[in-house]
């Protein structure tokens, strides 16, 4: 019997290649470029199985044209390149890799609050420029205490949790905004008080956006929210492109409304608003919160694990649309 198709959208781990060529004929983007629509289409016909990347967009145009197609394995946490309702009319599993990254994303976000606070970029480069030439000015190059700070996270999923978790080892005050509250026992643990999403942008020194995107939150923070925070606030945003307005967050930096910001994520990635280029006060990362070896191995892993159980009948570790189980 010939062995179930698979396609790997995007280049992943040798390893995890060869996992799945054990049980699927599989095929693979060795190019590592996304496809354009129809190319993807055209290389998904006949498989049953797709493992697909934040990159790679699985909607109902594309499902019309993969008939066989049994499961979507995305290798992300996040799912809104998935249309995951037309994919449950049609009974095609989703999953997704929750989990596995929650740590790594946490640091991530940790470096960025760290960095746009002490403006680390921004020293970095005066020191490659050869603007170091007095030494010591009292008042060059200053920066904000972390340390007794207040934090706002908006959402406090397991994400934003771990980063919670960082933040009281620097004795941080921590304000959560969340659709629901997080169990007492955890909000004793962290510190950590729920608070209207009005509240915690008046009070927070540092604003972390850590929201899963959906239409729902899409420019959760623009002008009339950046107008809230205080003149002195950083906006840290490790959630996904969309979640802030870019052009209001550009314009705000611009005109010193709050002191600067640091993004992994932007609308329309990898192009980015240019307005952002010019900004001393932005600290700018290419969507690289699961980006260590070890977490994205692990995402693979994960999604080829999910996958597989899909393909082969048993219920996937981390599916997403349950009605499908
Ligand atoms: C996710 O998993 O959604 C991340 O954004 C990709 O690293």
């Amino acid at each position: 019997m010939s062995k179930p198709r698979v396609l790997i959208a995007r280049r992943v781990f040798p390893e995890v290649v060869e996992a799945l060529s054990a049980r699927f004929e599989v095929a693979t983007n060795e190019v590592d470029t996304p496809w354009a629509p129809e190319e993807f289409a055209r290389r998904l016909a006949g498989c049953q199985g797709v493992l697909t990347t934040i990159m790679d967009r699985v909607d109902e145009a594309l499902l019309a044209k993969a008939p066989d197609l049994k499961a979507v394995a995305n290798i992300a946490v996040g799912l809104n390149n998935i249309d995951v309702a037309a994919c449950t009319k049609r009974g095609i599993r989703v999953t997704n890799t929750p989990g596995v990254l929650n740590e790594t994303t946490a640091d991530l976000a940790w470096a960025l609050l760290m960095a746009a606070a002490r403006r680390i970029a921004e020293g970095d480069a005066y020191v490659r420029r050869g603007d170091w030439k007095i030494g010591f000015e009292m008042e060059a190059n200053l920066g904000t205490d972390v340390h007794g700070a207040t934090l706002g996270i908006i959402g406090m999923g397991r994400i934003g949790q771990a980063i919670a978790k960082r933040a009281t080892g620097f004795d941080m005050e921590i304000l959560y905004h969340n659709r629901s509250r997080i169990p007492e026992a955890d909000e004793k643990r962290l510190n950590a008080t729920r608070v209207e999403r009005d509240d915690l942008l008046a009070r927070s020194d540092f604003v972390l956006l850590m929201v899963p995107y959906s239409p729902a939150v899409h420019h959760l923070i623009g002008a009339v929210e950046i107008a809230k925070m205080k003149r002195t606030a950083i906006l840290v945003n490790t959630a996904r492109g969309g979640v802030v307005d870019d052009a209001a967050l550009i314009e705000a930096l611009k005109a010193g409304r709050i002191a600067g910001a640091a993004i992994d994520v932007f609308e329309g990635e990898p192009k980015l608003n240019a307005g952002y280029l010019g900004l001393r006060n932005a600290v700018l990362t290419p969507h690289v919160g699961s980006a260590t070896r070890a977490t994205r191995l692990a995402m693979c892993e994960t999604a080829a694990a999910n996958l597989t159980a899909a393909l082969e009948g048993r219920a996937p570790p981390n599916l997403v649309n349950k009605e499908l189980a």
